[in-house]
């Protein structure tokens, strides 16, 4: 983990929304009041402020994030509304409803804020609070529950600061917040798909849609109908070519993802070289693994070799996903 910050604590105020939109474009990390509970917010065209974020969390894996924007017109230039997202939209927001869109060409929103995925969560709070800060920052903010991986979301920014006081820059206490559980998530990728419960009604979102909601496919439903995370929906991102994990050196025509000061000798013959990290930092290797593997699978290699990453801190995340790329499909 990196040293612990002095987390700051600021009031409803407009200096709190200065200070919150200037921490943000220095790539801090604000937790801020929406309508459903507090959220962490991070720059989302930011992958470093993004990993950070992961850090902080003590997120085993990364997750894709909700990018949170002010409007319809903002979200509009960041993923692929059909007709029922729009009905959607029009319906729900602002408001508790988060929508699972194709990304749209361009999206700014950084590849580790959507683990590798070529869908967006999208969200328009309905939160004054929220919605001033997102207004005046301009940009899209990713911002998961503000506790740390595995505690309970957080409704006051008490329960903000206990969870992760000295790990995040920034907290704007706005008092509790009204609907105190999170958003409904729905997925528009052609069926219009249930992925989480939360504060708009199932029945209120069938209103708008004229039809039933489809319930999430049986793969990701687990023991006892207890649906997995949300985001297992969506199948991880999977690159072409083929992974080789723990690589000391690329063979011939591989291209390889590196980690560390010195890729050695077998780095010569290889096609392709990114490296995570020169100088070894796990935060910056997780802001860049998507967008690597990304740019080597499109070199053409057939095969990507990939340097060993240490386990700990972030490194754990950048191994699951590496493992699960690497899985035969
Ligand atoms: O009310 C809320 O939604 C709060 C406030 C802060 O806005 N945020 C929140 O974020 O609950 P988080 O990260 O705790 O939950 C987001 C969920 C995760 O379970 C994730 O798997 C899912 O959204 N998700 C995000 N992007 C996805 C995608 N592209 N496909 C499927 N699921 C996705
Ligand atoms: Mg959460």
């Amino acid at each position: 983990m990196t040293a612990p910050l002095s987390t700051q604590m600021a009031g409803a105020d407009a200096a709190a929304i200065e200070a919150a939109v200037r921490c943000l474009a220095g790539g801090g990390l604000v937790a801020f009041p929406t309508e459903t509970v507090y959220g962490l917010g991070a720059d989302a065209t930011n992958a470093a402020a993004v990993a950070r974020l992961y850090a902080a969390k003590g997120r085993p894996a990364f997750n894709p994030l909700i990018a949170h924007v002010p409007d319809r017109a903002a979200a509009q230039t960041l993923a692929c509304f059909d007709a029922d997202a729009g009905r959607l939209a029009e319906a729900f927001w602002p408001g508790p409803l988060t929508l699972v869109l194709p990304k749209a060409p361009g999206c700014t929103v950084a590849e580790l804020a959507t683990a590798g995925l070529d869908s967006l969560a999208l969200r328009v709070p309905r939160h004054a609070l929220a919605q001033k800060i997102l207004s005046c920052f301009g940009r899209p903010v990713v911002a998961p529950s503000a506790n740390r991986s595995g505690h309970v979301s957080p409704t006051t920014a008490a329960h903000v600061l206990s969870d992760l006081g000295g790990r995040i820059d920034l907290i704007v206490d706005g008092g509790a917040t009204p609907v105190g559980v999170e958003s409904t998530i729905v997925a528009c990728l052609g069926e219009v798909v249930l992925l989480r419960p939360g504060g708009t009604p199932r029945e209120a979102i069938e209103h708008a849609l004229g039809r039933p909601l489809a319930d999430p496919p049986a793969s990701i439903v687990g023991d006892g109908d207890r649906p997995l995370a949300p985001g297992m929906l969506a199948s991880h991102y999977a690159p072409r070519a083929r992974l080789r994990l723990n690589a000391e050196r690329a063979g011939p025509g591989e291209a390889l993802l590196a980690f560390g000061p010195a890729p050695n000798a077998g780095t010569a013959q290889a096609a392709h070289v990114l490296n995570l990290s020169a100088r070894g930092d796990l935060i910056e290797a997780a802001a860049n693994l998507f967008s690597h593997l990304r740019a080597l699978d499109a070199s053409g290699a057939k095969t990507i070799a990939v340097m060993p990453i240490p386990h700990d801190s972030l490194g754990e995340a950048i191994n699951d996903r590496l493992a699960r790329a690497a899985s035969p499909r």
